[in-house]
């Protein structure tokens, strides 16, 4: 499995041969200033809830590639309303076969609703478990009783979650949220694009090996192999 990261929350997984790329937000992220949206490739596009830091270029992103978009039935309806007409809607639950792999919704401990306002149902986090590899994008949640049931259904090859606190889990959290769902392996996401989620990346990494667990902070436009 390769990850590319673009900051914030916009990533893409390419496992078993198709890129799922997450969250597309590329204008107004700061983190994103120097990627160049055009070379962004996507087989499926997941969305874990409304926010615009996590939808801004959703749509346009959306019709560039053609991608299948997997969210919340109400996402999905916000998409249609825009004109875009390849999508899955999901809900807690699952798994739905992709062909690339299975993906389960599951809880997310956050809020959601468009730029404009609109409900865009509940957030959502995603578990993926593929010939390849197993991996869980825990969307924007703070730390939750939930995640436990997670190595229920699969052994997690690494996991994507937020790092960044004030709206979602910090570090700290992070970690018990590593230890619930038995995953050593963690990619830190929704961190350092504003000030008001800004931490000290040396001493989350610290903090994080001295626990006995890797997290992994490549810079925006990086692809790393996992
Ligand atoms: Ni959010
Ligand atoms: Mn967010």
């Amino acid at each position: 499995m390769q990850l590319t990261f673009y900051g914030h929350s916009t990533l893409s997984v390419t496992v078993n041969g198709k890129t799922v790329l997450f969250d597309p937000f590329f204008t107004g992220n700061p983190s994103a200033k120097d990627i160049d949206i055009e070379k962004v490739k996507a087989d499926f596009i997941f969305i874990t809830h409304g926010h615009g830091d996590h939808t801004a270029d959703l749509v346009s992103v959306a019709k560039k590639t053609g991608a299948l978009c997997v969210a919340a039935a109400e996402v999905v309806g916000w998409l249609k309303k825009n004109g875009v007409e390849n999508v899955h809607p999901l809900n807690h639950g699952g798994p739905v076969d992709f062909g690339f792999g299975k993906a389960r919704g599951v809880n997310a401990v956050h809020s959601s609703s468009f730029s404009d306002g609109s409900y865009a149902g509940n957030p959502l986090g995603f578990v993926f478990t593929t010939p390849k590899g197993n991996f869980y994008m825990a969307g924007d949640t703070a730390l939750t009783m939930d995640m436990q049931l997670i190595p229920l259904w699969a052994k997690l090859d690494f996991a994507i979650l937020p790092i960044g606190g004030n709206y979602t889990m910090d570090p700290a959290d992070a970690i018990h949220a590593a230890d619930f769902i038995k995953c050593n392996k963690i990619f830190g996401i929704h961190y350092n694009t504003w000030p008001i989620v800004q931490i000290d990346t040396e001493k989350a990494k610290a903090d994080f090996a001295a626990a006995g667990k890797q997290l992994l902070l490549p810079n925006p436009g990086e692809t790393i192999e996992l």
